[in-house]
């Protein structure tokens, strides 16, 4: 079994046997990570990088995926015409519901109906929680072909591995940990980008002393976790991250650092427009887009919408790293069920192969507003944001601040991430104290945990 890498271990009762426990294992682990990742960066030559992979045209493939939204569907529309102009079959299957949870329901119910889609975007622990079930085909022989292990970071090989072979293929690197804002909006009440959280705190009062909601939110249980990861990040650091979020440490989950995120978030709620609830990310981020909001706290999907709007990063929209330290990691991949019948397993094959070529690797990033998977994609395509994105997820390597995101399944069980968000989001719907939520946070967790 292939262990995890550059991301840090979750409790040692947290059934991710993958994941490495213990400080010092941690230490070596990533110590040889790094190395490794240093020594395929030098490995790859700049003739290498936009080559073609070598898989034989045609199959079918349903495709499962929750990217419905302007953005999304841009960036998805990529991947089903590469695969039709390889003779291929697509049968697309969207499921409305930015976050995947809507999606995650309706597969269970395909998988219990013995019915499942050939290939369903998941990703995270959620992979090896359906290879432990026996429901995934392996697509080994294609990684093999292609050298997927060269060139791809550790971390998402380890991610996309089970038994130590690929059943899943990654398209994409997102960061949660963004500030999106809009320039005149800021202009109006003389602000720039706030690197602190007292700052965004002060530049937020401004604002709305003018009349200007200050942050577009969407109230919906994912959204809500997204904001408060963020927080956590900004506000404990990612040390304190990596104990409360993914360790799942009693003492950090129920320490003063996690009351003060939750005063923040306190401080959040109360510079969300009163129409907040049940709103759709995107709308949100239109928001920002159009004037009705100065920020928006979201993955860099959140680009993805912009950019499908013909707004110009640094120009129309301005995008910074959230106040704090460190990078919160989301990759989105697609991993295989078990279907039958060569023109399915034809399929299969094909998709895996175009999802890791470096040219669809391009042009699917660079409409979805991630950043690459393969580490030998050039990003001189890529805009401001995207560079920031690239550069920070290296130094944040380095610096052993790369965390997985909690509220996008990258490093929690869905019953632990479950719990996470109904106390989040019942802190953010009601006028519940920060020591309050705290005491049900560390409840909720042990509940999960059995
Ligand atoms: C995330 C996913 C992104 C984006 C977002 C909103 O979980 O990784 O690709 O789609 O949800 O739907």
């Amino acid at each position: 079994m292939k262990r995890l890498t550059h991301i840090k271990a979750p409790a040692p009762s947290a059934p991710h046997g993958f994941l490495m426990t213990g400080p010092m294992a941690d230490r070596n682990v990533r110590r040889n990570a790094m190395r490794q990742f240093g020594n395929t960066v030098l490995a790859l030559t700049a003739g290498m990088l936009l080559g073609t992979t070598a898989v034989q045209a045609g199959g079918n493939v349903e495709v499962l995926h929750w990217w419905t939204s302007g953005g999304e569907a841009k960036a998805v529309g990529e991947l089903k015409n590469a695969f039709e102009a390889q003779g291929g079959t697509w049968v697309d299957s969207p499921i409305a519901g930015g976050g995947g949870d809507a999606a995650m329901t309706a597969l269970r119910a395909r998988v219990v109906a013995g019915n499942p889609p050939a290939a369903v975007q998941l990703k995270g622990p959620g992979i090896q929680e359906w290879a432990r079930e026996g429901a995934l085909n392996d697509v080994e022989d294609v990684a093999v072909a292609e050298s997927w292990d060269a060139v791809l970071p550790p971390v998402l090989a380890g991610i996309m591995k089970y038994d130590g072979e690929y059943v899943a293929a990654p398209v994409n690197i997102h960061r949660v940990d963004w500030l999106w804002a809009n320039p005149e909006v800021l202009a109006k009440v003389g602000a720039t980008m706030p690197t602190t959280w007292d700052e965004f705190n002060a530049t937020a009062d401004k604002l709305m002393a003018a009349g200007i909601t200050p942050l577009a939110h969407g109230g919906q249980p994912w959204q809500d976790a997204t904001v408060f990861e963020v927080v956590a990040l900004g506000v404990g650091g990612p040390a304190f991250y990596q104990k409360a979020l993914v360790e799942l440490d009693q003492e950090a989950l129920t320490s003063d650092t996690m009351v003060k995120v939750f005063d923040q978030l306190r401080k959040l709620r109360g510079y969300v427009d009163p129409n907040f609830s049940g709103r759709d990310w995107n709308l949100a981020t239109a928001m920002v887009m159009n004037g009705e909001a100065a920020f928006q706290i979201m993955g860099d999907w959140a680009k993805g919408e912009f950019l499908a709007a013909g707004k110009v990063p640094g120009v129309d929209f301005l995008c910074a790293a959230a106040p704090g330290n460190g990078y919160i990691l989301n990759s989105d991949s697609f991993t295989f069920f078990k279907v039958e019948g060569a023109d399915e397993l034809e399929g299969q094959k094909l998709l895996a192969s175009l999802i890791m070529s470096p040219g669809f690797q391009e042009t699917f990033n660079l409409a979805k507003g991630s950043i690459p998977a393969r580490i030998d994609v050039p990003m001189d395509k890529f805009d401001i944001c995207a560079v920031k994105s690239h550069e920070d997820l290296a130094a944040a390597t380095a610096a052993n601040a790369l965390e997985p995101s909690m509220a996008h399944e990258m490093a929690v069980p869905r019953t632990v991430r479950g719990e996470f968000l109904d106390v989040v989001t019942n802190f953010f719907n009601s006028d519940m104290s920060s020591e309050d939520a705290v005491k049900a946070l560390s409840e909720g967790i042990k509940r999960a945990q059995g």
